[in-house]
């Protein structure tokens, strides 16, 4: 009989993964998961590290997010959003219109995060044209941004690793220096700093402003791009640009919507508003896909009209507010509201800043960088020169393996190694995190190079 090992490396292609990696080694086969731990077939447990790519909130299979979707099960499991409506979904985008920017009053449904951002860019362009501005069709993106892996979101994204083989298919936008700090895109020092960086869109705007429909932007931390953390003035000051020139914007908060930020959504943290809001991972906490893209009463009424005058909105996912993902998404909101969630954030998010400190020191550390519940290192050849490991070196494999074997389930994005915590995670577990963490990161064995 054949194993499981032996059926998956028969019968499945894992995503972003080399496939020749596990031509003899196991890959990590889990078998179940509690509260931010995963376990492997024989017992071994995992820290959860990496809220299973982002989307584990309040830790795995939380019981009131279990029960709400085991009640829809026997309810309703699935039906169209086209035509016909259900309470869930009336429900959940109550709730979350309540809990976004005054401005973003309407909720469109959709299953992943990939499709949140192309119905905002979809929308903002249908919406150009019919209120008479068909003109207002280019799109802006910044460098090292990442909106998701379908072609309409790698347009717009920024990060040639992943989108490289691709270019020829991809059509063509404007793209604005990343807010890298550490490696500042106009060379300045950060004391010198005054978002010299967004010059590149002021200009842009100046020339071009009136042919721009809409800007996307991963608002405060570009998540894929390297955890590259950048400040809330940054952001303030590209939205007044954009409104300036009545240029949408669209923020993508699917990887740091729901607390991760240590703001419900990271937008808070810079007082401003987008035309278009896209979630999703975090929004069922993780349980089961969801997507939803908020915009403004302005952008629905320019839809809303005759049949016949050809203003409908032809975008639709078979599975666009499912009812399980609904109620697994109500369930979080109750207990985001019940164990009050947010609130007991900011001492967790400051236990973790003193215990990821000492990494600063570390020769290869180049750069430690936090925001909430997310801390990253930027690994470095030389701290002085601020060298940087070429993508294809692959800095991050043998940490990642090292961690596997500490019981850390990491995932280095090239040379940054992160942890992107459940927001569930105790102070105990930071520190047990935390330790396990420097056993790998401070051992020069697994550093390639030292
Ligand atoms: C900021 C951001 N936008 C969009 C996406 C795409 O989401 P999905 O993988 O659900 O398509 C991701 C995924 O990591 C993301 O981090």
């Amino acid at each position: 009989m054949a194993t499981l090992q032996e059926k998956d490396r028969r019968f499945l292609w894992h995503p972003y993964t080399q496939m020749q990696d596990y031509a003899q080694r196991d890959l990590l086969l889990i078998d179940r998961a509690e509260g931010i731990l995963l376990f492997d077939q024989q017992g071994k447990r995992y820290f959860d590290t990496i809220s299973s790519w982002w989307c584990i909130v309040h830790g795995h299979s939380h019981p009131t997010i279990t029960e709400k979707i085991r009640a829809q099960l026997t309810r309703l499991d699935q039906v169209l959003l086209a035509g016909t409506s259900h309470e869930g979904a009336i429900l959940l985008a109550e709730q979350l219109v309540r809990l976004a920017p005054a401005n973003l009053s309407r909720v469109f449904y959709s299953d992943n995060g990939s499709t949140a951002c192309e119905i905002a860019i979809k929308m903002s362009l249908q919406y150009w044209r019919q209120v008479g501005q068909p003109d207002r069709c280019q799109l802006v993106g910044i460098e090292r941004g990442y909106h998701g892996d379908t072609i309409g979101a790698m347009s717009l994204g920024g990060v040639p690793e992943f989108h490289g083989p691709f270019a020829r298919l991809l059509f063509p936008s404007h793209r604005l220096p990343s807010p890298y700090c550490y490696r500042c895109p106009v060379g300045l020092e950060q004391e010198a700093c005054d978002c010299q960086c967004l010059q590149t869109l002021a200009e842009l705007l100046a020339g071009q402003g009136g042919q721009i429909a809409a800007l996307i932007i991963e608002p405060l931390i570009q998540a894929a791009g390297g955890m590259i953390v950048y400040p809330a003035r940054h952001l303030q000051k590209l939205a007044a640009l954009t409104r300036e020139y009545g240029v949408h914007l669209i923020f993508d908060e699917v990887a740091t919507g729901f607390g991760r930020t240590g703001t419900m959504f990271a937008l808070e943290q810079a007082g401003v508003a987008p035309d278009f809001l896209c979630l999703s991972k975090g929004l069922t906490a993780g349980m089961l896909p969801m997507a939803v893209t908020l915009t403004s009463e302005e952008v629905f009424q320019a839809f809303y009209a005759d049949y016949a005058a050809g203003k409908t909105f032809f975008h639709g996912h078979t599975f666009s507010g499912n009812p399980l993902a609904a109620a697994a998404a109500l369930g979080s909101l109750q207990v985001f509201n019940e164990e009050q969630t947010l609130a007991g954030l900011p001492a967790k998010i400051s236990h973790l800043q003193a215990r990821m400190r000492r990494f600063a020191d570390l020769p290869w550390v180049g750069d430690l960088r936090q925001l909430g519940m997310i801390s990253a290192m930027e690994l470095v050849k030389d701290k002085e020169t601020k060298a940087p490991y070429d993508f294809h070196e692959r800095v991050g494999w043998p940490i990642y393996l090292a961690g596997l074997e500490l019981g850390l389930l990491l995932r280095p994005l090239g040379n940054v190694i992160y942890l992107w915590l459940p927001l569930s995670v105790t102070l105990a577990e930071i520190d047990e995190i935390t330790e396990r963490a420097w056993q790998v990161l401070s051992n020069p064995r697994n550093i390639a190079g030292w």
